[in-house]
């Protein structure tokens, strides 16, 4: 509900930024950019724009409230609209791909894609983790399996976030077999058989905030404008 408003919401700001461009009345452009960073993650109000920086050099009356519009839009730069609604989701480097030295490989797949990493680290989940993270396969009968090879070494837990990240990701990482995956995702390019598939990725929203929670304390999540974002994201 939440991601469906920013979506609503960005979406009319961007098709407002993508018209404010072309017209004449950018006066507000120069002035919004050298005071967005201030209000990132706010929604700036026009009046007090106005009242604390502006107020020297925009003319009083209709006029000014015409200017204000745009003015306002621009400071919510396209970067910090997309940074609103971006998801994220948990992916993890099983032992068998650390082992087997996949890490830059993999890592380069998400990064090449235009996702960011947003965080990463190396651990060694004990059998009582792992089976927290696998709890809705508890009744298989590889579960006891399954959680010994994911405690038996080093795992890189990472986080990547970017539009569609939780579905794409798992295109990006192929079909759970091996044998099944397709040629050019990660499991068919670089895994054989099911029981050394050597990535894990969250299934859906809900899973990724479980496993994201799960893996990682709220601090060890890094939020920053990569500044790729402008090339990866945009409306023609
Ligand atoms: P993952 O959770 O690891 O991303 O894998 P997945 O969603 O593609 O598949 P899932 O059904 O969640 O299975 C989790 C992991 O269990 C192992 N598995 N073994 N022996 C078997 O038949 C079997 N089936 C699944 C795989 O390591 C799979 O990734
Ligand atoms: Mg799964």
């Amino acid at each position: 509900m939440r991601s469906q408003i920013y979506r609503s919401v960005s979406n009319s700001l961007r098709s407002f930024i993508s018209a404010s461009k072309s017209s004449p009345l950018c006066a507000g452009r120069a002035v919004a950019a050298a005071t967005a960073t201030s209000f990132r993650g706010k929604a700036p109000a026009v009046a007090s724009f106005y009242g604390r920086t502006e107020s020297r050099h925009v003319p009083n009356g209709w006029l000014s409230g015409l200017l204000a519009v745009p003015a306002a839009v621009y400071m919510l730069q396209e970067q910090d609209v997309y940074a609103a609604e971006m998801e994220r989701t948990f992916i993890a480097i099983k032992p068998d791909g650390v082992q087997r030295g996949l890490i830059a490989e993999i890592m380069s797949r998400f990064e090449h894609k235009g996702f960011k990493l947003v965080a990463v680290k190396l651990v060694v989940p004990n059998k009582e983790f792992a089976e927290k993270h696998y709890h809705d396969l508890k009744e298989r009968p590889f579960f006891s399996g399954l959680c010994d090879f994911l405690s038996s070494g080093p795992v890189l837990a990472m986080v990547w976030e970017g539009e569609g990240v939780i579905k794409y990701g798992r295109k990006l990482i192929g079909a759970t077999d091996p044998q099944k995956s397709e040629p050019g995702t990660i499991r068919g390019d670089l895994a054989v058989v099911v029981g050394r598939n050597i990535i894990h990725g969250s299934d859906g929203p809900e899973t990724a905030k479980d496993e994201i929670n799960l893996w990682f304390k709220p601090e060890e999540l890094v939020t920053y404008q990569s500044n790729s974002e402008k090339w990866v994201y945009g409306l023609n």
